[in-house]
Formats: structure tokens, sequence, C-alpha cells
């Protein structure tokens, strides 16, 4: 198992260039199940969590060419014989449970291994299953599995979400696009990455609108095309390396930022002391010799700041002038990387949902582990500015959400590697 080991080294400068969107391409990749036409997706990231989808998608029959040194994804789906999603798959990644629309939709049948539990919460499936029972489908829980049937095919319908989850917006988005009729998502999420997917189910054929609000109709059709669609910028990818100068110092521009796949999060750094200005080519991050201001951060769904910087702005707060208090309202057990932070000299204390952060002056490098992909990479960020040397163990978590990322910041002048403990 390997490990990261950072080493305080003062301020960065130059470039990093912002890869595609994990959480675009896991839901991009299983709308090739829709179609019986190739589907190509450039600026593709390359993690392991793409090479599960791509593990699953080729079990159930679809075929997955990885060109370009992974950062183009040849799909298609002409010959899918298995529509079953097995366990051994899905309890990798629980975007698996994102080929369940795709393949009720055209095909009338799927049995997809329920997700189970993750280090973050709970994480039912409930929305996605009611989603699709409202087009008339049949769903089944048996064994660990749900048994979904719509031998009919699916019919529009209305959806009204709880809460506006992602992933439960992206089935149904998908499984209306071939429904009979027209489906009207309420309460849908408004990610950039739904709106992703929502350009390229249109090129694909889909009638949809409305994605990037709280409402989205889709008009069904028989069948959708092939298409060819570019990934959207991963903003949680932006956002980690923006926090990168904001806590060393220095000045960094992230090529292929843009300010508003981050409002939120913008007006938080610009309120802790950080200058954010778009570039030509991104945004650049510039950090003077100013302390870091206390915040306070309430996560929220987009266009909330969003949970998945959560724990990367805790790293930064640790050393703000002040108090500030986090309070995580997507996810039930999301702090766990603030006592691997108290390791290293932060004064945090977290009760349920609310986490409150007394700045340090200064935190002293220190073995930590990691333990979700979010909690990882905050860790790292907090041992750019440490004092001495930070091992952050358990680094597997990283390799699901980010690229070379050894590379990305010494790239910049961070004082960093990568050992193996064995
Ligand atoms: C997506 O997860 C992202 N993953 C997550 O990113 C992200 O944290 C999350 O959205 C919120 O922004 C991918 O896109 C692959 P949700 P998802 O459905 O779709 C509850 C990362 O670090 N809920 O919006 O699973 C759920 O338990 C990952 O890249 C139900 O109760 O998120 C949670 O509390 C982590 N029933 C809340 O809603 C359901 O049927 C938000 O979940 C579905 C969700």
């Amino acid at each position: 198992m390997d490990s990261i080991l950072v080493r305080g080294n003062g301020p960065l400068h130059g470039q990093i260039p912002i890869a595609g969107a994990k959480n675009a391409c896991l839901t991009l990749m299983p709308a090739t199940l829709l179609s019986d036409e190739p589907l190509t997706l450039i600026n593709a990231p390359r993690l392991s969590d793409i090479r599960t989808m791509t593990q699953l998608l080729r079990s159930l029959g679809a075929e997955v060419t990885s060109l370009q040194g992974g950062q183009v994804l040849a799909l298609s789906s002409h010959d899918i014989h298995n529509k079953t999603a097995d366990y051994d798959i899905v309890r990798k990644m629980r975007a698996s449970i994102l080929v369940l629309g795709p393949l009720l939709a055209r095909y009338g049948e799927a049995v997809v291994s329920l997700p189970g539990g993750c280090a973050i919460g709970a994480r039912p499936v409930d929305l996605h299953l009611r989603a699709l029972e409202a087009m008339g489908a049949t769903l089944e829980l048996r064994d660990g599995y749900v048994h979904a049937s719509a031998p009919g095919g699916l019919k529009g319908g209305t959806v009204d979400f709880d809460f506006a989850s992602v992933g439960a917006t992206e089935n149904a988005l998908m499984a209306a696009t071939l429904a009979k009729g027209i489906t009207v998502i309420r309460n849908a999420a408004r990610e950039p990455e739904i709106v992703d997917l929502a350009r390229c189910l249109r090129a694909m054929g889909a009638q949809i609108d409305g994605d990037g609000s709280s409402e989205i109709t889709i008009q069904g059709v028989d069948r959708l095309g092939g298409a060819t669609h570019t990934v959207v910028t991963d903003r949680i990818e932006l956002g980690t390396y923006m926090l990168a100068p904001a806590i060393c110092g220095g000045e960094v521009e992230l090529l292929g930022g843009r300010i508003e796949l981050l409002e939120a999060f913008c007006e938080k750094l610009d309120a802790a002391g950080i200058t954010v200005t778009e570039t030509e080519k991104g945004l650049s991050v510039t950090r003077g010799n100013g302390d870091i201001r206390a915040v306070n951060v309430t996560t929220e769904p987009f266009p909330g700041f969003p949970t998945d910087l959560q724990a990367q702005m805790m790293a930064l707060l640790c050393t703000a002038n002040g108090t500030s208090v986090l309070e995580e309202k997507i996810f039930e057990n999301r702090f766990m990387h603030a006592p691997e932070l108290m390791r290293m000299g932060a004064q945090i204390d977290v009760q349920g949902g609310t986490a409150t952060v007394t700045g340090v002056p200064k935190l002293k490098g220190a073995p930590v582990m990691a333990t979700d992909l979010r909690a990882s990479v905050s860790l790292i960020l907090a041992g750019l500015a440490a004092e001495g040397e930070t091992k952050v163990a358990r680094v597997y978590h990283l390799d699901r959400g980010y690229e070379h990322v050894v590379g990305k910041l010494s790239g910049v002048g961070a004082n960093i590697e990568r050992i193996s403990d064995t």
C-alpha cells in the first residue's frame, strides 16, 4: 500500500491543469447503455473509479476502449447480453447504481446490487427506486439486489424528490429519455455534472429542458443515437488545487477553471482573504502575506457550497485567524478528517454535523490516515503548510478521484512524493 510524504515548503507558483470531472464521467459512461450507436467521451479523467465503471460496463457486454492515454473513451452498447450488475463490482463504487435507469429504459429489465453503506454515510438509494416506480417500473429488493422490470417499457410520469439527490436525478433523467410520453422531475439536483449529462443526452437525440434548474422536463423518444462529448471540468479537483496556494501562499493558475462552477466556494475564499481572478486560460489564486480570515461554511446542494470541498476547506481554516463553524448538511458522517487534522495540531470540536475550528498559528507534520477520497486530499493540503513531514497513509482513496497529485503539486513547488509501504 502506498503513502504520500509532504513537507512544508513555502509559497507555490505555477500552473496546474484541471482534468475532466469524475462525477460527470461516472454518469456519462452508463449513458452508452441507452443506445446501440457509439458514444465517445473526450477529456475523461484517468482514475480508478473510471476503471471500475469500465469493468462494470464490460461485464454487461458493452465495449469500452481507452484511447490517448485514457483521456478518450470509446463506448458501444450494441451487444448487451447481461442485465445484472454484480455485487463484486458494485460494492467497490456506489455510482454503479447509475446503470439501473439506462438498462431498465432500454431493455425493460435490470438487476443491480444494492451498493451498501459507505464511510461518509448510509447513502440509501430509495429516491432512485421511487423515481423509476413513478415511470411505471416494478421493483423488488431480493438477496441484496434490486430486481427492476418494465416489460412494456417505461412511461412518462412526475418524479417529486424529497431531496435534490444528484444520483437519483441522473438515473431518472437517463431513464426518462426513452420513456413513452413526458416526464417531469421536480426538486431535481442542479449540479454542473447533471447539465453536462443533459448536454450529452441531447447530442444523442434526447429531448430535455430545464437541466440546471430544479424542474427538468423530458419528452421520451423511441431511440437514441451516438455522440461525441467533451467532459466538463472537474470543479472539485479545481477547488482542491485552488486551496493549495490559499494554504501555502503564492500564486497558482488553474488551467480550465471557471468561477461559475464554484461561485459559493469562491465567495468563501474571498471572505477568507484569498484573491481569485479569471485568466485567459482559467483561474488564478493568490494569497499574499496576510492572515487567513475565519469563515463559516454550510454545505448544500448546488449552487450552494459543495460537500466535496468541505474537508479541504477545513484544512485551510485550521490556520485561520479566529474561529470558523463548518456545518455538513449532506452526509451524516463526513468529519473523519478532523481527528487526523488534530493529530497535526489543529483545534477542532465536532458535535454531530457541526465542526468548530479554532485557528492555530501553524500545523505540525505527523503520520495520518486517509479515510475517504476528499479526507485524503485535505490531509495532503494541510501537510503542504505544516512544519516538518506529514505521512498520509492509505492513499488508494485518493486514486479514486485525483490523477497525478504528486506531479501536479510538485510542478508548482510543493515538496511531495509517493512511497510504497511494502
Ligand atoms: C454524488 O453522490 C457525488 N458522487 C458525491 O461525490 C457527492 O458528494 C454527492 O453527489 C453530493 O454532491 C458522484 O457523483 C459519483 P446524493 P450521490 O444522491 O449521487 C441522500 C465524491 O467525493 N440520499 O446527492 O450519491 C444521501 O444519503 C463523492 O466525489 C437518499 O437519502 O449523492 C445523502 O445524504 C462523494 N436517498 C444525500 O441524499 C437516495 O436515494 C445526497 O446524496 C439518494 C440520496
